[in-house]
Formats: structure tokens, sequence, C-alpha cells
């Protein structure tokens, strides 16, 4: 999508406008674009780019900062001329800040503004550092952050305290300025505030939501971060469905867990009252299929003590399994992560919200 865009105002001898994130979401796609670059010419010489945030007081040479960020992961390895990226400047003075704030925005309006806007999100719905109860119309300007947005990057200066206090960030109105809008989201941690901004109420302490009002913006997520929308978790009850073995027992368990009552202790009324009559009319009466589920569980958990049996003698008899090898010591097996990208658009819309919902005009 990127890349066409680049090779497409390429041949119509304009430049492309790419307003970029950082953080662990976009590091897959810059190593692509690199690759492209590399292995099938992808010209970066007509891009122009502007980054979302920087942390104030943070220059260039710092670990941490940005700026230096972006270099490592991409800017070096690409031929766009330095004077087409743009970030704003963590140095800025006290007394410049408005001004350099003010001129950011005039760079994007110079070069016609921005085509395609790439973004992160936060576990609070932050999107740049447009924290929680940001306003939808804000611009480019100095922003305190977040409590979770300073705990989430302990990591990176040392605890929590190393954090600054405040970044200069693009605004909301700058953000759903962009003609196009692609959000990403990756792993488990990103589910819950995946399933607020696509599918929860129009609230300002999400601000990624308001992305729904926007004309042109899709949310791509792993099979992990979907893993709380309703078209994954209980899908039931977004229409009729096939009934595979997984999803039959996927819904006993939503429905012994909503009803209160223990599996075998369904009855067909609780399927009624939880939009499950296509599952009692092909798999039913209740009783049967709550058995059949039961009995699915029961075998699951004998093979998986038997696997622990084999397990068990291997160590025994001083045998390593093929994924213990690359262990430390005391180290857990963690199960294999599937990664498997699904597009989330309103449905029957070629170009549209991410999920329509409603929410306060811009
Ligand atoms: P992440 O950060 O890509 O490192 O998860 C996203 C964000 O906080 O905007």
């Amino acid at each position: 999508m990127i890349a066409g865009i680049i090779r497409e105002r390429k041949a119509h001898g304009q430049k492309a406008v790419l307003g970029l994130p950082t953080g662990s979401t976009p590091v897959g796609i810059y190593r692509e674009l690199i690759r492209l670059h590399r292995e099938e010419g992808l010209d970066f010489s007509n891009v122009v780019t502007f980054n979302l945030d920087e942390y104030l007081g943070l220059g260039p040479d710092r670990l941490q900062s940005y700026r230096r960020w972006m270099q490592e992961h991409f800017f070096n390895d690409i031929n766009i001329p330095p004077e087409n990226i743009f970030i704003p400047d963590g140095l800025t003075p006290p007394e410049k800040l408005d001004e350099h704030c003010r001129e950011y925005e005039a760079a994007i309006q110079r070069v016609g503004g921005i085509d395609i806007q790439l973004l992160g999100i936060g576990r609070n719905g932050h999107i740049g550092f447009n924290e929680p109860f940001s306003a939808t119309n804000s611009r480019t300007r100095v922003a305190t952050l977040d409590p979770v947005t300073r705990r989430d990057a302990a990591g990176d200066f040392f605890g929590e305290e190393g954090v600054p206090m405040q970044a200069i960030t693009m605004g909301l109105g700058t953000i759903f300025d962009a003609r196009k809008i692609v959000l990403i989201a990756l792993g488990e941690h990103k589910a819950s505030i995946i399933r607020e901004t696509a599918e929860g109420p129009s609230t300002p302490r999400v601000p990624a939501c308001y992305l729904r009002q926007h004309a042109d913006a899709t949310l791509l997520v792993d099979t992990a971060a979907a893993n709380k929308l309703t078209a994954v978790a209980t899908p039931w009850v977004l229409g009729k469905i096939d009934w595979t073995d997984q999803l039959v027992k996927q819904a006993l368990l939503w429905l012994s867990e909503q009803s209160g009552k223990a599996l075998l202790k369904l009855d067909d009324d609780d399927f009624r009252q939880h939009n499950l009559h296509q599952l009692l009319r092909h798999h039913g009466p209740a009783q049967s299929v709550a058995h059949r589920v039961f009995r699915w569980m029961m075998a699951g958990r004998r093979s998986a003590r038997s696997s622990r049996g084999v397990h068990d003698q291997r160590q025994h008899r001083g045998l390593r399994s093929r994924r213990q090898t690359n262990r430390r010591p005391g180290e857990r097996i963690q199960p294999p992560v599937r990664h498997r990208r699904v597009q989330i658009q309103r449905p029957g819309r070629a170009r549209g919200p991410v999920v329509g919902k409603e929410g306060p005009g811009r």
C-alpha cells in the first residue's frame, strides 16, 4: 500500500507524503520498505515524512530519541533526502515551542497534506502522544504524558522516573487531516484497547476511537490483538456462522460463563436467551451438545496428561525434546505464537471508517 502510493506519486512527478510512527509496531513495515528499496529499487527520493512525535528535552543523540530511532530503523537504509524528513525537535527552547509547532503544521500544509498516516496505538488508546481526553481538533503541540504511557515506556528509560513528562505531538486534528490512515496493533496486550477502539462507545477516554469518523481509516490487527473483537470472540452474535468443533466449544464455554452455570447444567433456554438458537438447531438439544463438548475437553486433558507423561519420561531418560534444546535453565516453554493479519472494515463499504459507530464530529 505504502510502496504503491510512493510509486504512483513518482509516476505523476509528485511527492508522496507519509506520516510515520515509532515503537515496536512499525518495525516490520520499515524492514519491508528497506527490503523493497534494496531488492526492488523502491525509490524514496520523492518521499517526504512527518513523524508523529518526539520526547521533549531529548536531542537526536539520545538513545531514546525518536529522531535517532527513525534514523536507525529506517532513514539510514533508504535514499530519502534529509531535507524531506520532519520530526519535532525535542530540544526546542520553551519560548520557541509554540512557533515550532505552528511551523510543523505549516510544513505539512506546504507539501499538500499527508497522503497516508501510519499509527500504532497505546494500551490507553493514545495515538501519537494524544493521550486520553485530548481534543479531537488539537494540532501539533506539547502534551503531557499519561501515567500508562510513562509506565509502558519505562523499559526504554531504565525506570519510570527517567521517562520525560512531556512530548511534542501532532494533534488529533493533524492526524485526522491525513487522506488515508492505517492503525496497526500487534499482540495480546492490545486486544482490550482494540475492542474499545473498534466496538466501544465513542469516548474521549479512547482517542483512537474517533478514527471511526474518518472517511478512509483502516485497522490492521494480528490474531492476538483481534482476540476480543466480537467477530473473533463471539461471532455467533453477528449472524449465521459455520459451526466448527472449535466454535461449538468456544460458544459453550462462553455460554457457561454468561449464564453462570456449569457446562452440563446448561438447558435449551440458556441457548435461546444468549443468541445461540442456530447452535441449538444444528447441534442441540442442549444436553447433547454440552456432553459432546465435555467429552472433547476430557479427551483434551487426557492427551495433555499423556504428552506430559512422555515429556517426563524423556527427562527421566536424559533426552531433550526439540523445543527444549534452545532453552536456558529454568526458562519455561512458550507456546508458538501465530500471527495472522485480519483487516476489519465496515461491511459493504469499499472505503470507510474502521467500524461504524457514532461519535462527535470534528
Ligand atoms: P508500540 O507503541 O508500537 O511500541 O506498541 C505504540 C504506541 O504507544 O503508540
